[in-house]
């Protein structure tokens, strides 16, 4: 039998905070009865967000053509559904069960172009884009590119989504953190890009990529389009490919902010050098359609011999899933006004954004008038990061402890606060240990998923338990 001994050790070290120990411990608490207001991770569907009525009406459509043959079907479906159905199964007559092209299927990648096009105003080339099965597998597809030598680093926020930490361990590659500025609403920050890459040279990294997160998770902030080129021009400087992870692209509330793509910067910029990896998804915005592992990877500013090795990369694991795929499709490609299916569409994409943007006013404006905690109210994506104040037990001297000491130190607090959160109020969030954060801070991840009621019960909650929490330590000193 295999033993943990036998395990890849760049396995048994890779971390994935958002499904840790605390949310296994959430899942014993709900099988014990408890109520738990699950708050740890972006699974909009598991928090009771609708689908979209016209994305599952097509894939029934697709899975089980015969119902077109149907006398119902003209009653169950909107006329353009049918008739979007029936010109899908023309462009892809093998179904949903076969293999596909490894890039994908060849209309959908052009449909992903005309999106990006119409989104972007930009030019958009059908022939660097792949299909991926969500998001994530796009950005794996470029650690196992990019990283070549065993010095190879990737430059990556801090707080990150750790999908970039767990595989850059992984691969066996180096994590050259940049802090994102938390006092500027968590933009980026060019002195501390420049710190960030210079230490790393000097510690012998070779940083090959610099990944970005906008709209950011787990800090909810929105780029501006200054911040983006400064990325840019930080990149071609220093020979670093980009990995632009906009996923929750469709996820923007502020009023006055908007969502700018690094492909559309970088086209303003007549950026032709610098090699951009952009990811999409089907598992944010207002889809939320994280089981059928959809979405995109554009690449721009690669040569062809070099593409054809993503190509090989992508054929090794055959193609993404067909059903990712045409949900994928879905997205680029939504009903237009004047379809049957368009009111419908447009009602239930208006109602799931404005409930998220008004759970994210919700949250933000509650948590930052809890005395200790430190929130704004979410820009963007699905999550804020909370900081919080707590004294030291007495005795305990944070500055007289090595830099180790004090990230085990700072990573044991913040697990404990959020396990006791869970125990005491059946509230489940991360501890930010598991993002990052700067040292000296504490802060813990929550998104604002969950229903409304839900959301104004945990704001409640959390004033009450970290007002006693931080009592139970003082009376202790
Ligand atoms: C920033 C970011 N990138 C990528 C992903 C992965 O998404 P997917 O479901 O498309 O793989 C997530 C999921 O939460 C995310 O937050």
């Amino acid at each position: 039998m295999v033993k943990l001994s036998d395990v890849n050790s760049k396995l048994l070290k890779a971390r994935y905070a958002v499904r840790g120990k605390i949310v296994a411990r959430a899942q014993e608490l709900e099988g014990q009865g408890r109520k738990v207001i699950y708050c740890n991770i972006g699974n909009p569907q598991a928090l009771k967000q609708k689908p979209l009525t016209f994305i599952r009406q097509v894939l029934s459509l697709l899975e089980y053509p015969e119902l077109l043959n149907s006398p119902e079907a003209a009653k169950l479906y909107p006329a353009d559904l049918i008739a979007r159905a029936k010109m899908i199964m023309g462009l892809n007559p093998n179904g949903t069960g076969a293999y596909t092209q490894s890039a994908g299927i060849p209309f959908i990648r052009q449909a992903v172009a005309d999106f990006i096009q119409k989104r972007d105003g930009i030019p958009a080339d059908h022939n660097r884009i792949l299909l991926t099965d969500g998001a994530s597998k796009g950005v794996q597809a470029v650690f196992t590119m990019l990283t070549n030598k065993e010095n190879d680093g990737y430059m990556i926020p801090i707080p990150q989504y750790p999908l970039y930490s767990a595989t850059i361990e992984l691969y066996g590659a180096k994590q050259v953190n940049y802090f994102l500025d938390e006092a500027n609403n968590w933009q980026l920050n060019e002195h501390e890009l420049v710190r960030s890459i210079e230490e790393a040279r000097k510690n012998g990294i070779n940083p090959v990529a610099i990944a970005v997160i906008n709209p950011g998770n787990p800090t909810g902030a929105v780029l501006s389009k200054e911040n983006i080129r400064m990325v840019i021009r930080f990149a071609k400087a220093n020979n670093l490919a980009i990995m632009a992870d906009e996923v929750y692209q469709e996820n923007v509330y502020a009023a006055g902010l908007k969502f700018h793509s690094f492909a559309q910067v970088m086209h303003e910029l007549g950026e032709k050098e610098v090699t951009l990896f952009s990811f999409h998804s089907v598992s944010k915005g207002f889809l939320g359609e994280c089981g059928h592992r959809g979405g995109y990877m554009e690449i721009r500013n690669m040569p062809d011999d070099v593409y054809g090795e993503m190509i090989k990369l992508q054929s090794i694991g055959l193609c993404s899933n067909v059903d990712g795929q045409l949900v994928t499709y879905l997205m680029v490609a939504p009903p237009q006004p004047g379809d049957a299916s368009y009111e419908l569409y447009a009602s239930e994409r208006g109602a799931i954004l404005g409930d998220l943007k008004e759970k994210a006013e919700i949250l933000g404006r509650g948590i930052s008038a809890i005395e200790g905690m430190h929130a704004q109210v979410p820009q963007g994506a699905m999550y804020a990061f909370v900081r919080f104040d707590l004294p030291h037990a007495k005795g305990i001297d944070p500055e007289a402890m090595t830099s180790d000491e004090r990230l085990k130190y700072e990573a044991a607090r913040d697990s404990k606060y959020c396990l006791r959160l869970l125990e005491d109020t059946g509230i489940c969030v991360v501890p930010g240990s598991g993002f990052g954060q700067q040292p000296g801070t504490l802060h813990f991840r929550t998104t604002f998923l969950p229903p409304k009621d839900d959301i104004k019960t945990l704001v409640e909650k959390m004033k009450k338990f970290h007002t006693a929490y931080v009592e139970k330590i003082k009376s202790a000193c």
